[in-house]
This record gives C-alpha cells, sequence and structure tokens, in this order.
C-alpha cells in the first residue's frame, strides 16, 4: 500500500481498494458509498496540500495502492479536461463549487457528438466503470473554484492518468 498524503482515509481505502476485486456494479455501489462517508467529513481534505492552477486543474494525490488511485481535483474557474473515456472505474464526488459534466457518443474512433449534460453540485456523487458509458467533459463553467475527489480503479505508478482515448467533437459539415 502506498500512501502519498496523510490523509484521514486510510482505512477506508484500503477496504474499497479491496472491494475492487467485486463485480462491476457491486464496486460501484461500494465506490458511491466510500464517497457519501469522505463527503460527511468537515474536515476531509485539511490534511492534503492542494495545489492550484489558474486557468487549469490540478490533481492532487491523495491515497493510491495497486488496485485504486484517489485524487483530490481541484479545478479553477474556466477550467476543463479534455473529451476522454477511461481504462479504469471512475467515481467522483463534488466536494465545493460545481462541475458540468457532458457526456457524449463516439461517431468513430475519434469524433463524438454530446449526448446528455449534467451540473455536478457540490455533495453530488457519480460512478462509471469502463464497460458503460463514460465518454465525457468536466468543465468548471462558473468563475468559483471546484474540488473532487475521483477514485479511479487502476495503479497510479503503473500508468500517468486514466484516460484511456481523447476526443474531437464531430463538425457535422464534414458528413454532408
Ligand atoms: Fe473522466
Amino acid at each position: 500500500m502506498l500512501i502519498l498524503q496523510d490523509a484521514d482515509h486510510t482505512e477506508l481505502f484500503a477496504q474499497l481498494s479491496a472491494k475492487s476485486l467485486a463485480s462491476g456494479p457491486e464496486y460501484l455501489t461500494a465506490g458511491r458509498e466510500a464517497l457519501v462517508r469522505l463527503l460527511a467529513d468537515p474536515g476531509l481534505l485539511d490534511t492534503v496540500k492542494l495545489e492550484r492552477r489558474a486557468g487549469g486543474y490540478t490533481r492532487n494525490l491523495v491515497f493510491g495502492d495497486d488496485r485504486i488511485t484517489v485524487y483530490a481535483i481541484v479545478w479553477s474557474a474556466g477550467s476543463k479536461t479534455s473529451i476522454h473515456d477511461h481504462h479504469c472505474s471512475c467515481c467522483f464526488a463534488m466536494v465545493s463549487g460545481a462541475l458540468q459534466e457532458t457526456w457524449y457518443e463516439a461517431v468513430d474512433k475519434t469524433h463524438v457528438v454530446p449526448s446528455r449534460e449534467f451540473m455536478r453540485n457540490a455533495g453530488e456523487i457519480a460512478c462509471m466503470l469502463p464497460t458503460g458509458p463514460n465518454l465525457h467533459r468536466m468543465f468548471n463553467v462558473s468563475d468559483e473554484e471546484a474540488i473532487s475527489i475521483h477514485i479511479y480503479g487502476y495503479d497510479g505508478r503503473s500508468r500517468a492518468s486514466s484516460i484511456d482515448c481523447e476526443y474531437d467533437v464531430s463538425d457535422p459539415s464534414h458528413s454532408q
């Protein structure tokens, strides 16, 4: 087990990591339950040193082992991810602020069209599997900072990111 920051939730993460060997739906339920418990702690990130970057987002490692990697992500106003999918499970909770999450459907290996849009407000939790809809973009459309906790089902030491592929929005004029 590798703990890179002095978070107080080591046991909770370790138990969730063991559950990652369970079936997909069972693991997502466990991930959601873990995030509910984390959000209930007002001192959740008191011991985590959060980096901030104007115009962008920062991933701050909270916990990692050979099965899960947990980041606190600080989203500055206007920051957004690429349009991407994941090679692993992804469970996240909004700690503060709000993010727009857009879901997409792939039209080919590199292009997508938007399908659904959500506002993820503080306290909200969402979970997804690599075998389900997980092609999305997160965007802080507000002028306030947002912070979220993400639990990814992979070993953060084995690869740099939870992202599998990145996409561009399909230009409908090219399909005419
Ligand atoms: Fe993502």
